[in-house]
């Protein structure tokens, strides 16, 4: 059985995270219910920085908030003394709401509205993440409108599409996000804010994919870039400040995933730059990164309560919990596997296997299939592991079920991070219907 980070087993054969006992967390806070080790997020955070440190490179790890945003992970980025990377008015309202310092907040986007943009130019942010011709000129506009300057990166595509174990070089980029490199895109984006007044480019940005678990990506996208830059240097006079290389970092799901330490990552991206930067006697840029999933993702744990059972003779066993893809959607999204364990009876032998359920009126709302389990029942407890990240963050109200709350524990102290949604928190934007009003 693997345990990530403060999991263990204790005299009682619970499951305890954070020195807390998760049984007793379910009879206290009910089911389903989220539960972070916040050591783990803490390990992670300064695993990525200590090397930074270490190879004495100025930096900026910056945390992806898309994959758990609530006030108090902000506050604890923040503690930690991490960037904050946000996508949307939402995000940033949160991070503003959580006193999170403003000069550490890079907003992203494909799409940003004026709205969004204005939201964040108010409140001072350090930079924008730009994705695209139309952002740029509203962005230039709109800082001419609020007479406020500010910086941004320019996000590129560098043509590598990570494949979790493989890449594929692409010819002509085809991702709805930032500037093409190959096609002459990311060029003519640096000529047109050379003639910005407002807005300010700081350096370049690139994001390759998701769950990568080797280094020869980034190498290749940095590679990539730096290339750029020699020509840039050359023929528009432009050095980027700055190197943001993006998230992407993979981690243990299940037993098919074997990540490499976050500080190996750290350190190829750097030695590759620092050669090229080298090569073309320029000085080193900052480099930044945007973990989302490698600070929050094995942090998270789920725990469910077992309800109903359907055996099909010869074919399958199904075992069904109280949530399901209304509070865990990646599964049904795009077939991501998971491992679970009875929080209740750890040490008990697995005497069967059979397929997790969720409760949504949908046939594709299954959590793991296959999984080796003691055979359960409805005093039972559910462990599925590694759902911190895009979890809570992705949780719907499908079926119109509530989302769970959040518990932080550490060192046996437990803290209500987010509350359990109630019904009346799920109808509190219905109205009810009034006559028909004619449109004239
Ligand atoms: C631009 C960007 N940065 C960072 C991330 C974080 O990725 P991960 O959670 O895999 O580290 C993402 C994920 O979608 C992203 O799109």
């Amino acid at each position: 059985m693997y345990f990530h980070g403060t999991s263990t087993v204790n005299e009682k054969g619970h499951l305890e995270i954070g020195g807390v006992d998760t049984v007793a967390l379910a009879e206290q806070y009910g089911t389903p219910l989220y539960v972070y080790d916040v050591a783990l997020i803490k390990e992670r955070a300064r695993g990525f920085c200590k090397t930074f440190e270490d190879l004495q490179v100025k930096a900026q790890v910056a945390y992806a908030s898309k994959a758990f945003s609530s006030i108090a992970m902000f506050q604890l980025i923040e503690e930690e003394g991490l960037s904050l990377d946000v996508v949307s008015g939402g995000e940033l309202y949160t991070a503003l709401t959580a006193g999170f310092p403003v000069e550490r907040i890079h907003f992203h986007g494909n799409n940003k509205s004026q709205h969004e943009i204005e939201m964040a130019l108010k409140a001072g942010i350090g930079c924008f993440v730009v994705d695209n011709f139309y952002e740029l000129t509203l962005l230039e506009e709109t800082c001419r409108d609020l007479q406020i300057k500010t910086n941004i990166l320019i996000r590129v595509t560098p043509g590598i599409e990570a494949h979790t174990h493989d890449y594929i070089l692409t010819g002509q980029e085809d991702s709805k996000f930032g500037f093409d490199l190959q096609s002459g895109q990311a060029d003519e984006a640096i000529k047109l804010i050379q003639t910005f007044e407002y807005v300010s480019l700081l350096g370049i940005h690139s994001h390759i994919g998701s769950q990568i678990f080797e280094t020869t990506g980034f190498v290749m996208a940095a590679e990539k870039l730096l290339e750029k830059v020699k020509t840039w240097k050359e023929e528009l006079n432009y050095i980027p400040k700055v190197l943001n290389l993006g998230g992407g970092f993979g981690i243990r799901y299940t037993a098919e995933d074997d990540p490499i330490p976050v500080a190996d990552y750290v350190k190829e991206i750097v030695s590759v730059v620092k050669s090229k930067v080298d090569e073309m006697k320029i000085e080193l840029p900052e480099i930044w990164i945007e973990p989302g999933r490698s600070l929050v993702g094995d942090a998270g744990t789920t725990l469910y309560s077992i309800g109903s059972r359907k055996e099909i003779p010869n074919v399958r066993k199904y075992v069904a919990v109280d949530g399901g893809m209304s509070d865990n959607i990646r599964p049904a999204l795009y077939e991501a596997k998971y491992e679970a364990i009875l929080a209740n009876r750890v040490n008990d032998t697995k005497d069967e296997v059979v397929s997790i359920a969720g409760k949504c009126c949908e046939s594709g709302d299954m959590l793991i299939w296959d999984l080796p389990l003691p055979k359960s029942s409805s005093d039972d407890i559910l462990a599925v592991f590694c759902t911190g990240a895009y979890g809570y963050s992705m949780a719907n109200n499908y079926n119109r079920i509530p989302r769970p709350p959040v518990l932080f524990v550490e060192n046996g102290n437990i803290d209500l991070v987010v509350k359990r949604e109630t019904y009346e928190d799920i109808i509190k934007l219905d109205l009810p219907m009034k006559q028909t009003i004619q449109q004239k």
